[in-house]
């Protein structure tokens, strides 16, 4: 019984490894470059790709859980490989798929709807990690600026991951939906004071009107799609987005990881 475990180098998929690997599990980790990946040494690595799935039948052999993203690319582009990824999914002899669903379902939900593979899939509203996106501002000049201070349920990557490994390991998973937050709503500010507190340092908190908004992420490079999407999240967030919910405790039996511990784990990228 192997785990093949894609998105593997990424912020959710390092989590799956290391928990997988944590419980014994076997383990193998798809990357496009495996030169450039590090993982913990039990780890198989297999080199493939999710949007040229031609190269994904040898990191399948053998294969009978397997955790799935639904993007591909830099860009997060949505694959379009969905139904050649569970038709080789389901020749490989796969009984288990856990997929980290984005905002709008994929070819590869579509894909796992019409077949009868076991799988469960993972929704969230926000990432903890997400404030890496303010961590060259605090450094750089202890600021953060947002456009937007409303509640957040945020979930820490670790307790994603948890609830993969259990829909891929454990049975009683399968045809569930689960929607994953955190143990509290906090606002941007809330957040950005727990950093200050982990860095012992205080940092200012900055909303920005709309206009500055976008002009900063046109400045950025960012293109219309991205920031008619953004300004949107900031103004007018789903109602469901500060809503905590009990799955995380549900599923894995402890309570969700904090943002203060995830602040406490990750200060270092946060001090100048
Ligand atoms: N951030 C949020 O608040 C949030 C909220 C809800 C949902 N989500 C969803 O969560 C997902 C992001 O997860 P994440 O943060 O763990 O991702 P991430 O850190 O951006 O990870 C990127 C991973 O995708 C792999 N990858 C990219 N293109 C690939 C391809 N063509 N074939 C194989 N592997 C490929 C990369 O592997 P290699 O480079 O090693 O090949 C890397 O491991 C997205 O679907 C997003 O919509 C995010």
């Amino acid at each position: 019984m192997t785990i093949l475990v894609t998105g593997a180098t990424g912020t959710v998929g390092r989590q799956i490894v290391a928990q997988l690997v944590e419980r014994g599990a076997p383990v193998r980790a798809l990357t496009r470059n495996p030169a450039a990946a590090r993982f913990p040494a039990s780890v198989e690595v297999a080199c493939g790709d999710l949007a040229a799935p031609q190269t994904l039948a040898p990191a399948l052999e053998g294969v009978t859980a397997l955790h799935l993203i639904t993007f591909g690319g830099d860009d997060h582009a949505p694959l379009p490989t969905g139904p050649d990824i569970v038709a080789l999914a389901a020749k490989a002899g796969v009984r288990r798929v856990s997929v980290l669903s984005s905002w709008d379902e994929t070819s590869v939900e579509e894909a796992l709807r019409a077949g009868d593979l076991g799988w469960t899939q993972l929704l969230c509203v926000e990432f903890m990690a997400n404030a890496y996106d303010w961590a060259a501002s605090i450094r750089e000049e202890g600021v953060v600026r947002v456009f937007g201070n409303h509640p957040g349920a945020v979930v820490h990557e670790a307790d994603i991951a948890a609830v993969a490994v259990a829909a891929l390991v454990d049975d009683g998973h399968a045809g569930q939906a689960y929607m994953l937050t955190g143990p509290e709503a906090l606002t941007p500010a809330e957040r950005v004071r727990l950093l200050g507190d982990a860095v012992e340092r205080e940092i200012r908190f900055e909303e920005l009107s709309e206009e500055e908004y976008r002009a900063s992420m046109r400045a950025a490079g960012e293109g219309d799609d991205m920031i008619e999407f953004a300004v949107q999240l900031g103004a007018d967030p789903p109602g469901a987005s500060s809503v905590v919910l009990p799955t995380v405790e549900k599923v894995t039996g402890r309570p969700g990881r904090t943002f203060a511990q995830w602040a406490a784990e990750n200060a270092a990228a946060f001090r100048s």
